[in-house]
């Protein structure tokens, strides 16, 4: 599925365009952490699929690529202004960065590994992807309560070997710890704070649940909510509210050269 919105961007439904997208996008700073570790001492910073920003960290200088509109104009003043570019084919010479990333980006390329290509070609170090590996997408519980939603999440991701094999050199793959407090707003966030996701506002960053129907929608939160009042989602998973991290299906991939 390749939805667009009006401004050229992919996978969003078009009735949920990127409005309020930063309301829940909040950076987390131990996920921060992770990748700033893995962009390692690079100087010059070139993010696609930039978004509103998140993690874009000032010890770097940053060139932010965003194909939309919408983005490019929720984006801080503070920061970079995004270029209007597709990740497929940036407008850099070989070899222009230190680093680069795409985070939570690659499942709304039209060519993932058309632009993993791209990034490779245009870095002389790391190429970082934050992204979800659709293998692992459905081992939530929120699969039992959604499992639309999560479908299509598994089908959006890029298979980490696909990933892997367009970066080419050395590529690492890492689960990343979600804290249970984390503050970002991808769905896995909430795996110890279930009642929080009955709020459409904490679901609204994650495109997938656009993707979904008001009936289905309406089942997801009669289901979940039923399950919290008799105590069942409590005797299935109520250890998740006391473990300090998920290891879920987010990763991070870390290619050199
Ligand atoms: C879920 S948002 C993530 C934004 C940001 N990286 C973050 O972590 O908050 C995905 C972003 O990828 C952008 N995008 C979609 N297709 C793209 C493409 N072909 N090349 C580059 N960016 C793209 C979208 O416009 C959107 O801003």
């Amino acid at each position: 599925m390749d939805m667009r919105t009006h401004d050229g961007s992919a996978d969003v439904h078009p009735g949920a365009v990127d409005t309020g997208h930063s309301f829940r996008r909040r950076p987390d700073e131990r996920i921060a952490r992770a990748i700033a570790r893995a962009l390692g001492d690079a100087h010059h910073v070139l993010n696609v699929g930039a978004g509103t920003g998140s993690y874009e960290n000032p010890a770097h200088t940053i060139t932010a690529v965003e194909p939309s509109l919408a983005m490019r104009a929720q984006r801080p003043a503070r920061l970079a202004t995004a270029i209007d570019a597709v990740a497929e084919d940036l407008p850099f010479t070989d070899g222009r960065f230190d680093a680069s990333m795409a985070l939570f980006s690659v499942h709304q390329w039209s060519d993932a590994e058309a632009g993993l290509r791209e990034m490779r070609r245009v870095t002389r170090g790391p190429v970082i992807v934050l992204t979800c590996d659709p293998a692992r997408v459905r081992d939530f519980w929120l699969y039992d309560y959604a499992p639309d939603v999560l479908d299509t999440e598994a089908r959006r991701y890029p298979r980490l070997s696909r990933l892997a094999g367009a970066l080419g050199g050395t590529v690492t793959t890492r689960p990343v710890p979600i804290p249970l407090d984390c503050t970002d707003g991808f769905n896995e966030a909430y795996y110890g704070r279930p009642e929080l996701l009955l709020d459409p506002a904490a679901r609204q960053p994650c495109s997938a649940w656009s993707f979904i129907d008001d009936r289905a929608r309406q089942d997801f939160d009669t289901s979940l909510r039923r399950a919290l009042g008799s105590g069942a989602w409590d005797e299935a998973f109520g250890h998740l509210r006391h473990r300090p991290t998920y290891s879920g299906s987010l990763v991070l991939l870390r290619a050199t050269p």
